[in-house]
């Protein structure tokens, strides 16, 4: 078959009508609502809007056709999550489609889901809170990014005084440095098996000034710190992208937010073998999550493992005075 070159030709009205066609159907506007600060696999949005997998996937493509989701390959999932907005039409949309309630019902599935992946990570460190060590070491353990962390911490010279919060300390392997440079240090997990862990290492370093709180992060306020830090964290939380909004609020004003996250990468077995629910973050997600959270971008350090991985430290600051910001009508994800 031959084609003319008309045939072959780009017509801007396409794009406007597959917009206008996948914007059309109440059902499709309430995925993009759902998606307005999250992403989810297509099982994870069936079970939102409570309807069969082949239903939604049939909504998924027709919004993925007209730019409106797009996706993220995660193992063997693939995530959903809203484009960034392309034109006056899309932004206008996506900005309506924010205002839309949610049902109670909708909300409590969605907090189901959230609860389900929390679920996953919190089981992971119960059971292998006796091989966490060697767990660590399969990617990316602490001495292999240690020093740079270090130096990216003593850069940003902390008063005399200040305060820290580690966030999920694990072991406790950097709380010595913590406890060295803070004059008051909380560590916060949700896992007990990990915090009996950090505690022994607390006792036999002779810390006296590191607080162990058993809590989860994404859902409890413990107060503000000068210092929040979170080493290979972020990839085990339910909601990364919310997280940030929560994050924010833990950093006093002036303050600093570091993190050590792996990059994004595609060694699925990461799941299985560690625990991780998400495989590394873009960098600019990071940024776009943490300035939608108010804060702002400060030194990032990136250092790529001889196992190919490649970490991401980031330092985020809170301004003196908060700002008003706003959040979630920018695509955020995941
Ligand atoms: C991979 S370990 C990292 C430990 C340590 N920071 C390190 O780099 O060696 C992740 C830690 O985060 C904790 N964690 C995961 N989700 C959490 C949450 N929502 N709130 C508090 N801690 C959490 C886990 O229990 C675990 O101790």
């Amino acid at each position: 078959m031959t084609l003319r070159a008309s045939q072959l030709e780009f017509d801007p009205c396409d794009e406007l009508a597959a917009l206008c066609k996948a914007g059309g159907d109440p059902l499709r506007l309430n995925v993009l609502r759902a998606l307005s600060n999250d992403s989810f696999g297509v099982l994870e949005l069936a079970q939102i809007f409570a309807m069969g997998q082949s239903g939604m996937s049939h909504h998924l493509k027709v919004l993925a056709q007209a730019g409106l989701v797009a996706t993220r390959r995660e193992g063997n999932a693939i995530f959903y999550r809203r484009a960034l907005p392309n034109g006056r039409l899309h932004a206008a949309l996506l900005e309506d489609v924010d205002e839309l309630p949610v049902p109670t019902d909708r909300q409590a599935r969605i907090a189901a889901v959230h609860q389900q992946r929390a679920t996953v990570s919190r089981d992971f460190f119960a059971r292998m809170a006796s091989n966490f060590q060697a767990q660590q070491d399969l990617i990316a353990g602490l001495p292999q990014y240690r020093d740079s962390l270090l130096a990216l911490l003593d850069s940003l010279h902390f008063a005399p005084g200040a305060t820290a919060m580690e966030i999920g300390p694990g072991d406790g392997a950097f709380l010595p440095e913590l406890a060295r440079r803070f004059a008051q240090v909380m560590a916060l997990d949700n896992s007990p098996a990990m915090l009996e862990l950090a505690s022994q290492r607390c006792a036999s370093a002779g810390l006296d000034n590191v607080e162990l709180t058993l809590g989860d992060a994404l859902q409890s306020e413990h107060g503000a710190a000068d210092c929040v830090m979170l080493n290979m964290v972020l990839h085990h939380f339910a909601t990364p992208a919310e997280a940030f909004r929560q994050l924010a609020r833990h950093v006093k004003p002036g303050g600093s937010l570091l993190i050590s996250e792996l990059c994004s990468h595609d060694q699925s077995w990461a799941r299985e073998a560690c625990g991780d629910l998400w495989l590394g973050f873009e960098q600019e997600d990071l940024s776009r999550w943490a300035s939608a959270a108010g804060l702002l971008p400060g030194e990032s350090l990136y250092i790529g493992l001889k196992n190919g991985f490649q970490i991401q430290l980031r330092h985020f600051a809170q301004p003196l005075e908060r700002a008003a910001f706003s959040y979630g009508t920018k695509g955020i994800h995941p």
